[in-house]
């Protein structure tokens, strides 16, 4: 995995947020099993809540192109697309990572823009998540 054309993509990917309300642009990087990188920013909306964060935006975007399996995300964001300190993915993103990765074995890469990198595992984000594999119990 090339950390750092992830986090070069995050950043790019934060500057095309749709931020009117917050300020707060938010930029992903997401990485398929394919190799593709996709792309997403955060979209928000005068009524609020069908508000989309940039982690969602990136997911959707990859499996309306037929992607299932992924290995890794990195995120950024700050005020008016100024990165600052480290970003981390809201509980309903942690969710959606939780339906098409593995918790073990998924990476979320933090970035503060500057090189700088916090990595984790999707487990350690969201300790026994609900998965689909719990449906089949
Ligand atoms: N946001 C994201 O895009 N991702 C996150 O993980 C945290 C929050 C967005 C949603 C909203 O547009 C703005 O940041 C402020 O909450």
């Amino acid at each position: 995995m090339d950390k750092q054309e992830l986090m070069r993509q995050a950043v790019e990917a934060m500057k095309k947020a749709y931020a009117p309300y917050s300020h707060f642009q938010v930029g992903a990087a997401l990485l398929a099993a394919s190799g593709k990188i996709y792309q997403g920013c955060n979209i928000e909306n005068a009524a609020y809540t069908p508000t989309n964060c940039a982690e969602r935006t990136a997911f959707f975007k990859a499996v309306s192109e037929g992607e299932r399996e992924f290995e890794a995300i990195c995120i950024v964001g700050g005020p008016d697309g100024i990165p600052s300190g480290f970003t981390a993915p809201c509980g309903v993103c942690r969710q959606v990572m939780m339906e098409f990765c593995r918790p073990e074995t998924f990476q979320v890469l933090l970035t503060d823009g500057q090189g700088q990198c916090r990595e984790y595992t999707l487990s350690e984000l969201l300790p026994e998540g609900f998965g689909p594999d719990d449906l089949k119990k």
